[in-house]
C-alpha cells in the first residue's frame, strides 16, 4: 500500500507509538486522525494531524466516530485502554486481573465498528507485546492480555479477507506508559532489558516502523511481527 493520499486513523496515536505511528504516516503523505481520550496533550507535537476524542470503551461514542470518519484506508490501534495488574498471579485481585482485559474490549470495539468502514483494500494493526509468548514474573495480566490480542487478530483476518490484519508486538519501549523518571526510569530499561540481545529499550519510532511496514506489504496478513530486540531469544 501506497500510503500517500490514504485515510489513516490512529487510536491511542497522541502518545508513544501511536503517536509515532501518526508522525510516520503524516510524513509520507497519510491524511492522519489521532484520537484518544485526551488528545490535546499531542497538539504540539502532530503537525498536519487532526485530533479527535474518544475513548475505545465507549461503544456509541466509537461508533459514531468511525461513522463521522468513514470511509477510511488504514486503521491502528495502539491504546493501552486502562490500568493492568502486575505481580504474582496466585496473589493478585481478581477484579484488577479481569480489569487489564480493557485492551482487549477496546481492540474488540475498534474492529467490530470499524472494520464496516474500513476501504475494500484495508488494512488493520493492533499492538500486543512480548509478554504474550514470553512473560517475566509478575506479568501474567499483561501476557494473557497480549496473547488474546494475537489470538483475535488471527482470528478475524480470516473473516475480513482480502483487508488485512496484523499484529506487532513490541518488547520493552521507552514511552510516556512508564511513569518513572531520571535514574529511577533508566534503571528499570537497564534491568528489564539486560538480557536482550539488543539490550536497551527501543523507541517509539522503532516500532512505528514495524506498523509501517504490515501497512505498506500488501501480502502481509493475520501475522504478528516482533519488534523487541531479540527478547524471546533472551
Ligand atoms: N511501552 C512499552 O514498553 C510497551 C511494550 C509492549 C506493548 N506496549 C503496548 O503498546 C501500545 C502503546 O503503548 P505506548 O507505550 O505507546 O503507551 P502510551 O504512550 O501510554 O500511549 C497510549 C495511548 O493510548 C491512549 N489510550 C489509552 N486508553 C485509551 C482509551 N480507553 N481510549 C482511547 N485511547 C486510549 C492514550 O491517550 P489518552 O490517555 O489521551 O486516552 C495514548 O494516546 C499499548 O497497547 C501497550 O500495551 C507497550
Amino acid at each position: 500500500m501506497d500510503v500517500s493520499g490514504k485515510k489513516a486513523l490512529v487510536i491511542g496515536g497522541t502518545s508513544g507509538i501511536g503517536l509515532a505511528t501518526s508522525k510516520r504516516l503524516a510524513a509520507l503523505g497519510a491524511e492522519v486522525i489521532a484520537i484518544s481520550r485526551n488528545p490535546d496533550k499531542a497538539a504540539d507535537a502532530l503537525e498536519g494531524v487532526t485530533l479527535m476524542q474518544c475513548d475505545v470503551l465507549d461503544r456509541d461514542a466509537l461508533d459514531t466516530l468511525f461513522k463521522s470518519c468513514g470511509p477510511f484506508d488504514i486503521l491502528v490501534s495502539a491504546a493501552t485502554g486502562g490500568s493492568r495488574a502486575r505481580g504474582a498471579f496466585l496473589d493478585m485481585d481478581i477484579e484488577g486481573y479481569k480489569a487489564s482485559f480493557a485492551k482487549l474490549w477496546g481492540y474488540a470495539n475498534v474492529l467490530q465498528l470499524g472494520t464496516p468502514h474500513l476501504s475494500a483494500d484495508g488494512t488493520i494493526v493492533l499492538v500486543s507485546g512480548t509478554p504474550a509468548r514470553k512473560p517475566n514474573p509478575g506479568q501474567v495480566a499483561i501476557g494473557s492480555v497480549g496473547a488474546a490480542v494475537e489470538a483475535l487478530a488471527r482470528a478475524v483476518a480470516q473473516e475480513i479477507a482480502p483487508r488485512r490484519l496484523n499484529v506487532v508486538a513490541p518488547g520493552t519501549i521507552d514511552t510516556p506508559m512508564s511513569a518513572l523518571t531520571g535514574t529511577e526510569r533508566e534503571e528499570a530499561y537497564r534491568r528489564q532489558t539486560a538480557n536482550n540481545l539488543i539490550p536497551r529499550a527501543g523507541s517509539a519510532d522503532e516500532v512505528a516502523q514495524g506498523i509501517l511496514f504490515v501497512i505498506q506489504n500488501d501480502f502481509v496478513t493475520g501475522t504478528t511481527i516482533d519488534v523487541d530486540g531479540g527478547r524471546l531469544l533472551a
